[in-house]
């Protein structure tokens, strides 16, 4: 504290003695950044914005249109660019905004017509998705909404009577979803531990779906927006909002957005999230999972269709699971993401193949990332 108060006096005195170096006192040439310092007749520092009392050409200290320092800073329109929650909604935007003020879900920039226009492209551009030889249903009986929690097994015989799983689980996203499916301990309240090959998995993961026409399409959309700068930065913050672990219980960090919505977790005795059509597969076949019922058939001859399930986890019970089903995890984890992003916490209107459906997500607000983000909490189609 003393070497602290040394230190400020010398500078203070130093600056008292008027020493200007020859320097302009009206302009920000050389100054900016620098403490407020009353000799000139104006300032450099952010903190001029607020204060009103910046040179007139403070603009040049920000020449490189960054939002170093300024993140949550009030709107000022000398700025050439801002770095307030609004400005995505005005598209003046900083170019480092997002990666550094953690902006990018803000969700303003999209219309409803924009999200139903980008859905149906997301939708179409889904070429890995299965064909109808690929996987046949055998749905069974069906129970009424008001009946999905009677906990009552109506399917004598499984839901995937056939999966071709030579051609889906060779392509390269597939694979790389099923390797995922094992990492996590579906017990909330019990702390995931990853290897460095499970991270690795991650890693691929993200990877291979950005090499698919959907997560490209989805990617130019946000660059266009520019909610992002780079695929990188894109990735980046795609691992975050998706394997970031959070804690849903017992303070110890138990849960991802990944692992609730796709490999699923029990809670309360129940099951939470899973909402993916090939680890229903997967834990059928393996005899983990007993289908019961379904309360829900979407509208659409192929795939990707949206059922909603009743079924049992290995002693713990689901009493509407709404999925994809014949989807690419491309394609959930892009249709997730752009409602993530584009309607947070919200139900978002999709188009699919004329069809239109929601998709509801939530947030995760009990913790952030990268300076106020936010985690992927749920996702999920919402069936009437
Ligand atoms: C999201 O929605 C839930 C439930 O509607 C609400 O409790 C929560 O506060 C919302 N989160 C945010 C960040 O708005």
């Amino acid at each position: 504290m003393m070497f602290t108060l040394v230190i400020l006096s010398v500078f203070l005195c130093s600056a008292a003695s008027g020493d200007l170096s020859g320097r302009n006192k009206d302009s920000c040439v050389s100054r900016c950044g620098e403490h407020v310092n009353h000799n000139y007749n104006c300032q450099c520092n952010s903190a001029c914005v607020t204060h009103g009392d910046c040179c007139s050409d403070y603009n040049l200290c920000q020449s490189d249109s960054s939002c170093k320092g300024r993140c949550s800073e009030t709107y000022n329109s000398r700025n050439p660019c801002h770095c307030n929650a609004k400005c995505s909604q005005y598209h003046n935007c900083c170019q480092d905004y997002s990666s550094l003020c953690g902006g990018s879900h803000s969700g303003a920039s999209f219309t409803n017509e924009e999200i139903l226009t980008i859905s149906e492209q997301l939708y179409s551009l889904d070429t890995n998705k299965a064909t109808e030889n690929d996987v046949h249903l055998n749905l069974q009986n069906s129970v009424p909404n008001s009946q999905t929690g009677a906990k009552i097994d109506h399917a004598q015989q499984r839901l995937f009577a056939y999966v071709n799983e030579e051609v889906l689980f060779s392509k390269p996203t597939f694979a790389a979803f099923i390797a995922l499916l094992n990492n996590y301990n579906r017990m909330t309240g019990i702390s995931e531990k990853f290897t460095m090959e499970q991270l690795e998995e991650q890693d691929v993961f993200i990877s291979e779906v950005m090499k698919t026409a959907v997560m490209d399409k989805l990617y130019r959309i946000l660059l266009s927006k520019k909610m992002y700068n780079s695929m990188v930065e894109f990735e980046e913050d795609l691992k975050k909002m998706w394997f970031g672990l959070y804690s849903r219980s017992s303070n110890v960090l138990d849960s991802s957005g990944f692992e609730h919505i796709f490999s699923g977790e029990v809670k309360r005795g129940k099951v939470s999230g899973f909402h993916s059509w090939i680890h229903f597969y997967l834990a059928e076949k393996n005899g983990e999972l007993n289908y019961y019922s379904y309360s829900y058939n979407g509208p659409w001859i192929n795939y990707p269709d949206v059922l909603a399930l009743q079924f049992n986890w290995n002693g713990y019970f689901k009493q509407v699971g709404s999925e994809f089903v014949g989807s690419s995890p491309e394609f959930d984890f892009a249709i997730f993401t752009l409602c993530f992003i584009a309607k947070p916490n919200s139900s978002c209107t999709v188009r699919l193949g004329g069809n239109t459906m929601k998709i509801q997500t939530y947030t995760w607000t009990k913790s952030t990332y990268g300076n106020g983000k936010k985690y992927v909490a749920s996702a999920f189609p919402l069936t009437p």
